[in-house]
């Protein structure tokens, strides 16, 4: 690689997390710290290591850190920026707010405090004139949130979609492209670093709506916390809902909307059916991507890696550069702080398409009343298709319908007798066609 030679400052930095990410980055820094120093002109000191169990045995670079278990030896004073990879939002939050209150930049990739107390570090970083990072909280090292933050400043956004978890993304795709059972696909996930130290936090849809609020505030200019966004997980697909979406010429994703109307701000995450021609299909294993509908720009399409350890600490590193060359200024500015409470619109409102399943044990009887009660419930059907006779699955697709409408179709729906699961209901994606 051609090297440019500079004069080199040092700078220190403070780990707190050891864990995939973490280690990743000790072990970046411990490969390429030459090349680092050459071509930015930043010799990275890694101060003690903030770590929950300073006796585990570690691998590579990690093995090599000074370890500490108590965040008051971790936070030195002569650290300009702290890197919090902690995850959760108890130690972690500690760490972060006690590293501004110091004066100190901060780095992180921690969706969860970020979505819930994310407005308020905000404030506490402009008021000590200190950095705030994290690029690397959505979307690993996709570059959506600096792109937000600076070409895309001033855009007025009308909807945005994304793939935000990788882990949801990876089960999917394993279990609709090479037939691998739930569990066994959860398992994979959490072998290969992907999911959260509890994987439940992605299944749920948990992590997923931190990301999209995390986007969302910076797109909309709206103050936004976790509990604005209606949230279903990705438990209640099975193999059987993978294999009729195929043949409705549809995939399964796991996605996050956001749509503004004069109606007001639409959030939600939750399965969806996404038809094969729409770019979304196509992204697979742990790939994220977000579509962004501008009113000038028209649309814009980020896809990459969007969990996995080397792609999100290079995410990580590349803020900690950021903030030690100064070539990008990380202090949040009155943009991330004038936000406002938006009108919401209500989500029995949201209007979809829908997939509906249910599973019977006798059919003439379940297809009958499965009919008059979407019929009351003003939920008109496009197609339906059945398979099995005594024990099986009938599948309607409908028109577009509100959410209200399915929901209280679901709720009649349980009281049928001959049913031998409870009803799943995705809607199928409509990004309303492209903009541009
Ligand atoms: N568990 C997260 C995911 C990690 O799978 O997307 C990246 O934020």
């Amino acid at each position: 690689m051609w090297v440019r030679k500079v004069n080199v400052k040092e700078v220190r930095v403070g780990l707190m997390g050891c864990g995939v990410v973490g280690s990743a980055l000790a072990e970046i820094l411990c490969e390429e710290h030459a090349v680092i120093a050459a071509s930015s002109g930043v010799r990275l000191r890694l101060g003690k290591t903030l770590v929950r169990d300073v006796a585990k045995v570690r691998h590579g670079a990690a093995e090599r850190l000074v370890l500490t278990d108590c965040l008051d030896v971790a936070l030195e004073d002569r650290q300009e920026i702290v890197v919090e990879l902690i995850g959760g939002d108890d130690v972690a939050l500690r760490a972060v707010r006690r590293s501004l209150r110091a004066g100190k930049n901060v780095v992180t990739a921690n969706k969860v405090i970020l979505a819930r107390y994310g407005e308020q570090l905000a404030e506490l970083a402009h008021r000590k004139g200190c950095s705030l990072a994290y690029e690397a909280s959505v979307g690993s090292c996709i570059p959506v949130l600096q792109s937000l933050d600076h070409t895309l400043a001033s855009e007025r956004f009308s909807a945005l979609a994304g793939i935000l978890n990788g882990t949801c993304n990876y089960i999917l795709t394993r279990m609709e492209r090479d037939g691998l059972g739930y569990e066994d696909a959860v398992r994979e996930a959490q072998k290969k670093g992907l999911a959260e130290a509890d994987p439940a936090a992605d299944v749920s849809g948990s992590d997923a709506a931190c990301k999209l609020v995390i986007l969302a505030r910076k797109a909309f200019n709206a103050s936004l916390r976790p509990a604005d966004v209606p949230t279903e997980g990705i438990e209640s697909v099975s193999a059987r809902d993978l294999a009729f979406a195929k043949t409705f010429g549809c995939a399964i994703r796991l996605l996050a909307t956001a749509r503004r109307s004069a109606a007001g701000l639409e959030l939600r995450v939750g399965p969806h059916l996404v038809p094969f021609d729409h770019p979304f299909a196509t992204v697979r294993n742990e790939s994220n991507a977000m579509q962004l509908d501008g009113d000038s720009v028209g649309r814009l399409f980020f896809a990459g890696p969007g969990a996995g350890a080397k792609p999100t600490a290079r995410a990580v590193l590349g803020d900690i550069l950021s903030i030690a060359t100064g070539e990008r200024d990380c202090v949040p500015g009155r943009r991330s702080l004038d936000l406002e409470r938006p009108l919401f619109r209500p989500a029995a409102d949201a209007e979809n398409r829908y997939y509906l399943r249910l599973s019977f044990d006798d059919q003439p009887h379940v297809l009958a009343g499965a009919t008059r009660i979407l019929d009351a419930c003003g939920v008109e059907v496009h197609r339906v298709e059945a398979l099995g006779a005594g024990h099986g699955d009938i599948v309607f697709l409908t028109h577009s319908t509100t959410r209200g409408r399915i929901q209280s179709a679901l709720a009649r729906l349980k009281r049928l007798r001959f049913l031998s699961e409870a009803a799943r209901a995705f809607p199928v994606y409509d990004d309303q066609g492209d903009p541009s």
